[in-house]
């Protein structure tokens, strides 16, 4: 993987050949990382349990000139993941972002709502990531690229079991990295602070919430989804060939600063 010229480093984020498998292409930062996908050069198959916002994205991905189609999955069955994977081109890249949140206090939280939260964020994660990256080890080479959150490090109260699953996917991951490199597959986690997507309308439409959260971060503002996207052409690239097994914040500095109090200096 030797890079000397100037063509060679200028064509690193190109993506002309891959194929991408963005699961919940439908929304916030799925359809960012697709359409993204698509500039550098990609195939995206956009992928939703939403059929209509997933073909909604390939549709606006294809009329701009990229190359997409659409696919339904649920990704808290086997059987649906095994479909689909039957449907589409085997893919290069694999983009994991599905989860829920239910923001309650823990001695609340129902057994029906532990599991709907485990259910999908991390059973549904588990049973995606290993369907796809068999093919992969088969076929020798791969990225996968999943989604866990500045949630995996640091909570607040009402985000236990989200947490929880967050942690529990950035472990899962590392396993799978440490498995499969000798085999071609690369595996990685981006952990996003705050991103204006539909995950996170409730929190915005309470203007308290919403400005503390702003403030928080080091950048004092939210992201786009567009910013979180870049880190997936990133890990998705042959600009990253030497990173697996790793996590990364883009959360504009929230997990680097305390934050409270900023002394007078
Ligand atoms: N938005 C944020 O501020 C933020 C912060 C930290 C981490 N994250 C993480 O980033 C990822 C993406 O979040 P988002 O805000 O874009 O979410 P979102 O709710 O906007 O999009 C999620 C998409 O997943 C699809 N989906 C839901 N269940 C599915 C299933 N069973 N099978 C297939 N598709 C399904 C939905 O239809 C939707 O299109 C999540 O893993 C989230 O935890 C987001």
């Amino acid at each position: 993987m030797s890079r000397t010229t100037l063509q060679e480093y200028a064509t690193l984020f190109r993506l002309d050949g891959r194929t991408a498998l963005v699961i919940g292409a439908g929304s916030g930062i799925g359809e960012a990382s697709a359409v993204a996908l698509a500039a550098f050069g990609a195939r995206v198959v956009c992928a939703d349990l939403n059929a209509e916002a997933a073909a909604r994205v390939a549709g606006a991905i294809c009329a701009q000139g990229g190359s997409a189609e659409s696919a339904t999955v649920d990704i808290r069955s086997a059987v649906s993941i095994a479909a689909m994977l039957q449907r589409v081109p085997p893919p290069d890249v694999l983009v994991s972002t599905p989860s829920i949140n239910v923001r309650k206090p823990l001695l609340q939280v129902s057994e029906e709502e532990f599991d709907r939260v485990v259910g999908l964020n991390l059973r549904g994660t588990f049973l995606l990531v290993q369907a796809v990256a068999r093919g992969m080890a088969e076929r020798g080479r791969g990225s996968i690229i999943v989604f866990s959150s500045i949630r995996s490090e640091v909570v607040e109260p009402g985000q236990g079991v989200y947490a929880a699953t967050k942690a529990g996917v950035r472990q899962l991951c590392r396993a799978l990295a440490s498995e499969l490199g000798e085999r071609g597959v690369r595996v990685n986690l981006i952990a996003p602070g705050i991103v204006e997507t539909p995950l996170t309308a409730p929190i915005r439409s309470h203007p308290e919430w919403s400005r503390a959260y702003a403030e928080k971060s080091i950048l004092h503002r939210w992201a786009h989804p567009s910013e979180i996207a870049s880190m997936v052409v990133y890990l998705a690239s042959d600009a990253s060939s030497y990173v697996t097994g790793a996590l990364f914040y883009v959360d504009g500095g929230w997990t680097a600063h305390d934050g409270r109090y900023t002394p007078p200096l």
